[in-house]
């Protein structure tokens, strides 16, 4: 179902999780309302446990809300309901009497109590929810990069071999992005190195060069910086934020780290669950400039265009009566 999204990338509404626990209820997202704009940054701040990971996995579609819905691009995004715990199913026992029986054994008799408890339950239940779950990964393939604390990568290849892994995982090789993405995380020249021969700065924009390999709209990142010294991680988010202007990608971006709100349009903290703040961050102005002036130069390009194709259309006007006038008085001769 397509919605009107109001400009939003991303529309949660009323967005609940629940778990439960030791039959406690959990409530790890209780009733948040966030709508983010494409070309956002957006910080994600909170205690510990106040639900920051679980919101990232129901905007990546890793898990599925409780309750509530979760639009991208005006899509309703694809959801399953939360594995139920499997019911212990009492098979009765047989009749003592069955025992002395020697057909049919009790295994069989078994068996089929089982198939019958359990073909009903796979067809309600568990067929309908892979498919479901299929659907949500092809949302994530589709659209979301994400970037974790641990970098995740695979000692045996090199950098280059890295980014281009995860672009078979989602489909299709092509090594010019690969290089063109390394580049852009500045790590131009270093393709052939392997993670143990690159710091933890570098190899972290591996980690971000592989998530932006399939050219998501979305980037996700958990305390991707969380692992790196203070300079370092300067660096990680200078290219981090350059490369989502530059592809015009949506980055929400979870850290403890409050120095990094300079880096973000919008920073919003967390609480038990809840949306508890919402604030511009320290690139909104930036950004609201660069977009005031990427409109005033496509208006500018625009108005250039009209007067070329207008100042064309006079003078292909003026040369096709000239070669009229001129095989006229070709005729008429
Ligand atoms: N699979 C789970 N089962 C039960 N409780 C969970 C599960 N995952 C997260 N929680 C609980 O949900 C709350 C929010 O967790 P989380 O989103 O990981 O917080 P944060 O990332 O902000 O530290 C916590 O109380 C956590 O214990
Ligand atoms: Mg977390």
């Amino acid at each position: 179902m397509t919605v009107s999204n109001g400009g939003a990338l991303l529309s949660l509404k009323g967005v609940h999780r629940h778990y439960v626990s030791g039959g406690v209820v959990v409530r790890a997202l209780d009733g948040i309302d966030l709508e983010v704009r494409e070309g956002e940054v957006v910080m994600l701040q909170g205690p510990s446990g106040s639900g920051k990971t679980t919101l990232l996995n129901i905007v990546s579609a890793l898990d599925s809300p409780t309750s509530g819905t979760y639009h991208f691009d005006g899509e309703l995004v694809p959801s399953a309901p939360a594995a139920k715990k499997r019911r212990r199913i009492s098979i009765p026992t047989p009749h003592p009497a069955l025992r002395l029986l020697t057909w049919p054994p009790e295994a069989v008799l078994n068996l089929i109590m089982w198939l019958i408890f359990m073909i009903p339950h796979y067809l309600r239940y568990t067929l309908p929810r892979s498919s479901k779950l299929e659907k949500m990964t092809d949302f994530r393939r589709e659209n979301v990069g994400y970037v974790f604390q641990f970098f995740n990568l695979l000692g045996d290849l090199t950098a280059l071999e890295n980014v281009i892994l995860a672009q078979e995982i989602h489909g299709g090789r092509d090594k010019e992005r690969a290089l063109q993405v390394l580049n852009m995380v500045g790590l131009a020249g270093m393709e052939n190195r392997f993670p143990s021969e690159l710091s933890g700065g570098e190899q972290q924009r591996v980690a971000i060069a592989r998530s932006l390999a399939k050219s998501p709209r979305l980037l996700l990142g958990d305390e991707l910086t969380g692992n790196l010294d203070s300079g370092t991680t300067e660096q990680v988010m200078k290219v981090l934020v350059k490369v989502c202007r530059k592809e015009k990608i949506t980055a929400i971006i979870v850290t403890h780290d409050g120095s990094l709100t300079k880096y973000a349009t919008r920073v919003i903290q967390m609480d038990s669950g809840k949306l508890v703040g919402d604030e511009p961050g320290g690139r909104a102005a930036l950004h609201a400039t660069m977009d005031t002036a990427e409109a005033v130069a496509q208006a500018a390009v625009g108005v250039v265009e009209k007067a070329v194709k207008s100042v064309g259309g006079l003078l292909a006007g003026a040369v096709s009566n000239v070669l009229e006038t001129e095989s006229e008085d070709e005729e008429e001769a």
